[in-house]
């Protein structure tokens, strides 16, 4: 408090004082806890998981009710602020600290109740919790949802825009899970949206839900944790270019004939140890029949060389696959969350247009020889969400406002800097962008590919239609009914 008093008499003369003033008087009249510029602990509230990102918001808010949530938004209104939510903070580009200086921070993180209702098989999830956490709460009343690998990303992020992991085959994105959002509109309103209720808000919230509402929490359909589950491990040192480019087109030629849907898994491709080599490797799961998980992959493993190493990894525990993949923590309490210094990108292949051998050559050829002399750590997974089996794609593309279920491989390409503290070389931006040159200038100039909106890409040009496709008009004209003044604004908002 010391601290921000010497703040404010600095501020005094810009009229912030004014908006810090009148901010904590909301705040204080809500019985809600807020972090200003100048408070001791405002650098760690407004840390990024990005640190390529330092960013100043006005606050960070803590609410714990919706009550709360629809102060705060009001709160800003009045001052003029820019409103955003924070779920785990693992947006690649600080979206949740608004992607820019000068936004009012709505820190989910003291709603975290999961209420399972074991009589429907349903769960009430509030957006402050964290995968693992979820994953743990389900699974102790025997069930689960899909959702992706890393433990401490936030579930009000990651279902706001999609959330794949190896379950995802079986089971659809986090988000398919969802029957209805408790969410705080634009105008402070606090409302139920579902199928019945709010229809038109709640296709909008399924998948651009940051630039509609702060989401409270999601209520989800959940599925019986299954009876056996397994990861599968393969790695290929050292793989020459050439026979990674064919390893790559026959995991897609394998991929396009549809492995059954209890597996999932992804290629992941890091740097040699020789320049014209990568090391190549394979992480899957599956979640049926005990037996079966090697078998499923056997097609594509009698193309490939004998691997360096492989495993199955795991005590045939779901909730032991969970652990597994996530490499950390389940209980995200226990431990603190890390950081990173990056730049990615995405880049999702239509499974009725796949990738040429040319494409796959260039792009092998291109991690052996840049990659080898690049100087960030990078990596690239190819994760599989199509094929004729995968639940991802029943889903029609405009059923909700994630648009890109046509997927057959959604490309990750990631660089950290060569110690993952700042700053990132500015070279590391051409090289993580030519990656996906190296895909799309070796494909027809109306492929029509995207990019997934939970790998957040600030470079990205074009982002609407690769983010949004056919979407983008309906959620343009929804953005004008439901937020005309644009308080949920982030760099990649829709906008009217
Ligand atoms: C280590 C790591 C591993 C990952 N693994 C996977 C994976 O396996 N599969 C996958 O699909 N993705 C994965 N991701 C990407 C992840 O899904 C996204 O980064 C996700 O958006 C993070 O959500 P968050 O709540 O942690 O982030 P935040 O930065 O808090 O939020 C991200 C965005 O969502 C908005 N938001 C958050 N909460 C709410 C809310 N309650 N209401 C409205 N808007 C909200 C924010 O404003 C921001 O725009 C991974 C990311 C990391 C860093
Ligand atoms: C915020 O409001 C409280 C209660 O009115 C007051 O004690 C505190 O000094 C205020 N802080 C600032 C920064 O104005
Ligand atoms: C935010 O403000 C900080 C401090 O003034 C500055 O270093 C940073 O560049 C700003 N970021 C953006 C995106 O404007
Ligand atoms: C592609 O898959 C088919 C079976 O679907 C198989 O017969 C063929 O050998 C595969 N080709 C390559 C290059 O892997
Ligand atoms: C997570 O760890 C905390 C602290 O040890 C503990 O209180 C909590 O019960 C744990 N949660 C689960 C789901 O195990
Ligand atoms: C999706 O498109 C189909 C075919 O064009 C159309 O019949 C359907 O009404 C659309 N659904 C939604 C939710 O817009
Ligand atoms: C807030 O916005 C919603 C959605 O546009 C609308 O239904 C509601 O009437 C508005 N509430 C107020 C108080 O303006």
């Amino acid at each position: 408090m010391a601290l921000l008093r010497t703040f404010l008499i600095f501020a005094a003369a810009s009229g912030l004082q004014r908006v810090f003033a009148s901010l904590n008087d909301s705040f204080t009249g809500a019985g809600v806890r807020a972090v200003f510029p100048g408070d001791g602990n405002y650098a760690s509230a407004s840390a990024a998981y990005n640190l390529r990102f330092t960013l100043e918001p006005a606050a960070v808010a803590y609410p714990s009710t919706p009550e709360e949530v629809s102060a705060i938004i009001q709160a800003g209104i009045d001052n003029n602020l820019q409103v955003v939510a924070r779920g785990g903070g693992h947006s690649y580009v600080a979206n949740g600290l608004g992607g820019k200086n000068g936004s009012l921070v709505i820190d989910m993180s003291s709603m975290k109740n999961i209420a399972v209702d074991s009589s429907s098989n349903t769960a009430i999830i509030e957006t402050g919790n964290r995968l693992g956490d979820v994953a743990l709460a389900l699974n102790a009343a025997g069930r689960a949802m899909p959702h992706g690998t890393c433990s401490y990303v936030g579930i009000g992020g990651h279902s706001s825009f999609g959330g794949y992991g190896f379950t995802s085959r079986q089971w659809g994105l986090a988000l398919d899970t969802i029957f209805a959002i408790n969410a705080v509109l634009a105008n402070g309103t606090i409302v139920r949206a579902s199928e019945d209720s709010y229809p038109d808000l709640f296709w909008a919230l399924k998948g651009a839900a940051p630039s509609f509402a702060i989401t409270t929490s999601i209520e989800v359909n959940t599925y019986p944790a299954p009876s056996y589950a397994i990861v599968m491990e393969y790695t290929w040192s050292n793989m020459d270019y050439e026979i990674a480019a064919k390893s790559m087109y026959s995991f897609q030629n394998f991929s396009l004939a549809g492995p059954a849907s209890p597996f999932s898994g992804e290629l992941v491709i890091t740097k040699g140890s020789q320049e014209g080599q990568v090391t190549f490797g394979f992480t899957g799961a599956w979640y049926g029949q005990k037996g079966s998980a090697v078998p499923t992959l056997q097609s594509w493993l009698d193309t490939m060389p004998t691997p360096t190493s492989s495993s199955l990894v795991g005590d045939g525990s779901y909730i032991d696959t969970v652990a597994q993949l996530s490499g950390k923590n389940l209980n995200t309490t226990q431990a603190a969350d890390s950081t990173d210094t990056f730049y990615a990108k995405s880049l999702m292949t239509p499974e009725g247009d796949p990738m040429s051998f040319e494409a796959c050559s260039a792009f092998m050829q291109y991690l052996a020889t840049e990659g080898f002399s690049s100087n960030t750590n990078w990596f690239v997974e190819v994760e599989l969400y199509g094929g004729p089996n995968s639940k991802i794609r029943e889903i029609p593309n405009n059923a909700t406002a994630f648009s890109r279920r046509d997927t057959l491989f959604t490309f990750q390409l990631y660089a950290s800097s060569s110690n993952s503290l700042p700053p990132f070389p500015e070279e590391g931006f051409t090289f993580v962008d030519d990656m996906a040159n190296s895909i799309t200038s070796n494909m027809p100039a109306t492929w029509n590919y995207g990019a997934y909106t939970n790998y957040i890409d600030d470079q990205l040009e074009n982002w609407q239609t690769l983010y949004f496709n056919d979407n983008y008009p309906r959620l343009q004209s929804l953005k004008a009914q439901l937020d005309p003044n644009n308080v949920f604004m982030f760099p990649t908002s829709i906008k009217e």
